[in-house]
């Protein structure tokens, strides 16, 4: 296998401009992502997606920078970035963003499509994912026939389908029942366990349990959960006996 790209960050950072002045969405935030389930946590409006949205090269930061392998995300131009997403990156939204006029079949291949391989393995392959997800019998469906919990499994396919070395979702089991929500995160966390970096936004406490990594948002500024262990005091050695 080859070296999966890593994902870091260097002193990434986001400003809106608000009035006179301006609002920070993302304090300085310098971070090298390992591999496994890193969930990002907080409260609402408190900058999870903007930090997403960073991450992918959907928004451009106001300072810093993200770092995949030895590219400079942002460094890129606007066809190259989307060229370099398409060979590294997958991503689920909380809403689904399928192509309305596709086939669940075709959008799992739309990927596949682009990147330029050939139409039997494609097909091939889409199936596969739609398998994975339990959708083989809904492959002929338009997005609009299908449940929400299905086009969210249809985009999770497409996601998947290229087998990314980094998979970003926003919320992804957010509009979804228990059950379907949980077979979701069974499907982001088999690549996590493969050693790709999965980057998952939630609410959910269960899901937030199952991560390796958890990152928790709040007013822009990030922390690294678990980091506090790394300081606690060695136990100190025994004292000497007196006398
Ligand atoms: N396009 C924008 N223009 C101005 N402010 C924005 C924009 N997008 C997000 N924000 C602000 O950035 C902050 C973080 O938003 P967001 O990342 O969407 O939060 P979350 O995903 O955690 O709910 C919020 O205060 C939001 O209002
Ligand atoms: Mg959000």
């Amino acid at each position: 296998m080859t070296d999966l790209p890593r994902l870091r960050t260097e002193a990434l950072t986001r400003t809106y401009p608000s009035g006179e002045g301006h609002v920070t969405a993302l304090h300085p935030f310098t971070h090298p992502f390992p591999p496994g389930l890193t969930a990002v946590v907080g409260p609402s409006g408190s900058g999870k997606s903007t930090l997403l949205n960073l991450l992918a090269g959907f928004d451009t930061p106001s300072a810093g920078r993200v770092i995949v392998g030895d590219t400079d995300l942002h460094a890129l131009g606007e066809a190259d970035r989307a060229d370099f997403r398409l060979a590294h990156y997958g991503f689920v939204f909380q809403n689904h963003n399928l192509v309305s006029i596709l086939s669940a079949q075709e959008n799992v291949e739309f990927p596949l499509t682009l990147a330029g391989i050939p139409p039997r393995e494609r097909r091939e392959r889409a199936r596969a994912l739609l398998v994975q997800v339990g959708l083989e019998k809904r492959a002929a469906h338009l997005p609009n026939q299908l449940s929400g919990g299905e086009a969210q499994r249809v985009a999770l396919a497409r996601a998947l389908v290229r087998d990314p070395a980094i998979l970003l979702a926003d919320e992804p089991t957010g509009n979804l029942d228990s059950h379907t929500g949980e077979r979701v995160l069974e499907l982001l966390t088999a690549p996590a366990r493969a050693g790709r970096t999965v980057i998952l936004i939630t609410h959910d406490r269960d899901v937030a349990a199952l991560a390796d990594h958890t990152l928790r948002v709040k007013d822009g500024e990030v922390t690294v959960e678990g980091d506090e262990v790394e300081t606690v005091a060695p136990t100190p050695p025994p004292l000497p006996r007196l006398g």
